[in-house]
């Protein structure tokens, strides 16, 4: 590795945004560290960026929600003395259904992933940010981080643990050079439906979902831009903006409606 080389992580890079992020990261010159768990598509994915875009492109193939495999992706990224600039917590995973039926295992997973991963990253790599005086991480969150989510409401707490923790950090680290940027989209038409188990809610025939590539432009402009908050599209501001005006409880009731 020559000196000086800075390196873009990106998680959840094999599939969806993550992986459009890492198409458009990659168009731009950044040299990358994909993770995700499927092994096979994030070596082919790293081969074909490297080779179109002339730059460094590392696959680390990781369960991110266990522990022991968050820190050898630590260990390695160490070992070869990688220094990452820019950390993109995007893995993230949603489970539809009441929460007294659910699978605690899936529930405990998502935990693990959607918050303790991207909390460890976070105070991993910020600290080498700091010291150098720059950096950016990029938190993916939702529009679900502004309210409750009957039939998704471990997804939804979770996400609002993204959003307040986002926010905490970015004034923890003001006016440090490093920027933390909370990204919230909307519905985006990726893999993330079918993992949650979507059977064509009333919110996905509702809102025309955007696409994984304009999320990932998006973002990647917020964080560059080093903006705080990051919501896409006018429907989801202005959602969010009037949904502050209402009782929490009515607000609580429209979106079990709106999964049903
Ligand atoms: N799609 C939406 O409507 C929507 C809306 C708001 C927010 N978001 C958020 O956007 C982020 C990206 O989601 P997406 O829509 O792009 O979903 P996606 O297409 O399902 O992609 C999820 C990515 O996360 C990886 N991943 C899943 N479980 C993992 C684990 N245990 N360890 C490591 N990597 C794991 C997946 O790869 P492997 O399967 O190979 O591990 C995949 O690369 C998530 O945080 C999601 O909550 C999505």
């Amino acid at each position: 590795m020559s000196p000086g080389k800075t390196y873009t992580l990106i998680t959840g890079a094999s599939g969806g945004i993550g992986f459009e992020l890492a198409v458009l990261m990659a168009s731009k010159g950044h040299h990358l560290i994909l993770t995700a768990r499927s092994e096979e598509k994030l070596t082919n994915i790293a081969r074909q960026l490297a080779k179109n875009h002339n730059i460094e492109a590392i696959s680390i193939p990781a369960d991110l929600s266990v522990e022991k495999e968050r820190t050898q992706l630590i260990n390695t990224i160490r070992e070869k003395k990688l220094h990452i600039e820019i950390l993109v917590n995007n893995a993230g995973f949603g489970d539809l259904g009441p929460f007294e039926t659910s699978n605690w295992d899936k529930n405990h997973q998502m935990i693990d992933l959607n918050i303790t991963a991207l909390a460890h990253l976070t105070r991993e790599f910020l600290p080498d940010m700091r010291k150098a005086k720059s950096g950016k991480i990029m938190n993916v969150a939702s529009v679900a981080s502004f309210m409750p989510g009957p039939l998704m409401s471990v997804y939804y707490a979770s996400k609002a643990f993204v959003l307040s923790f986002g926010e905490a950090i970015a004034t923890e680290i003001q006016g440090s050079g490093v920027t933390l940027t909370t990204l919230c989209p909307g519905p985006v038409d990726t893999g993330f439906q079918k993992r949650a188990e979507f059977r064509e809610p009333a919110l996905m025939k509702m809102m025309k979902p955007a696409t994984a590539t304009e999320l990932a432009e998006y973002g990647y402009k917020s964080m560059m831009n080093g903006k705080r908050l990051a919501i896409h599209g006018m429907m989801n501001r202005f959602l969010i903006f009037t949904i502050r005006f209402y009782p929490r409880s009515f607000v609580t009731r429209l979106i079990m409606r709106l999964h049903q």
